[in-house]
């Protein structure tokens, strides 16, 4: 595993105080709210577990299963639901959670389809954004960090399903994707 990774990009402190600041904004900004934190199945499991506990503000969590990689390094623009909501959004204040926006494709087309269910408030929390990697412009309320466009993995991130349960987020060493 060691030799897979290039750097060590944000570390687990890191992320934490992070999300503690997120946390704080969403209380804020949701007080007296009935607030649907909607997790983004995979990556989002680690960024959705962490940021829930670190709110005051109490939610009600959902989930979506899409899929835009594959098993490969890029967008393919292509979102198929996997899994849906068991929630019905409709009147509900709904922030969907990610772990990252890369080209925006993944989340430009979900936020279109669940805007279609009428939530009260539809938002956006997301760890990492890549603006150099941008095709859409999607407006992000919460934002972690915005990262150069190198590949990484970790904290829910994956390469080819591997990777995900690391604690900190990495760059990928070029050789381990063909680079
Ligand atoms: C990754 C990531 C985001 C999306 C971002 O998910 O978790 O959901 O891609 O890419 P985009 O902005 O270019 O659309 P992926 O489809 O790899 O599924 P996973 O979460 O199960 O890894
Ligand atoms: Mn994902
Ligand atoms: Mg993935």
């Amino acid at each position: 595993m060691g030799n897979d990774l290039k750097s060590v990009l944000i570390t687990k402190e890191e992320i934490d105080a992070k999300l503690a600041e997120l946390a704080g904004r969403i209380d804020r900004d949701y007080q007296g709210r009935d607030l649907l934190i909607v997790g983004v199945l995979k990556g989002a499991v680690m960024v959705m577990a962490d940021l829930a506990r670190a709110v005051s503000t109490p939610v009600t969590m959902d989930w979506m299963a899409v899929s835009s990689y594959g098993s490969g390094t890029r967008s393919s623009g292509v979102v198929r639901i996997l899994k849906d909501l068991d929630t019905d959004i409709a009147g509900r204040h709904v922030l969907v959670v990610e772990d990252i926006i890369d080209s925006g494709l993944t989340l430009s087309w979900l936020l279109t389809n669940l805007g279609s269910r009428g939530p009260a408030s539809l938002a956006v929390c997301t760890l990492l954004r890549k603006p150099e990697a941008a095709q859409v412009d999607i407006d992000v309320a919460y934002v972690g960090f915005d990262i150069p466009n190198e590949f990484v993995v970790g904290y829910g991130l994956d390469f080819a399903e591997k990777y995900r349960n690391l604690p900190f987020v990495g760059t990928l060493a070029p050789h381990v994707y063909g680079g």
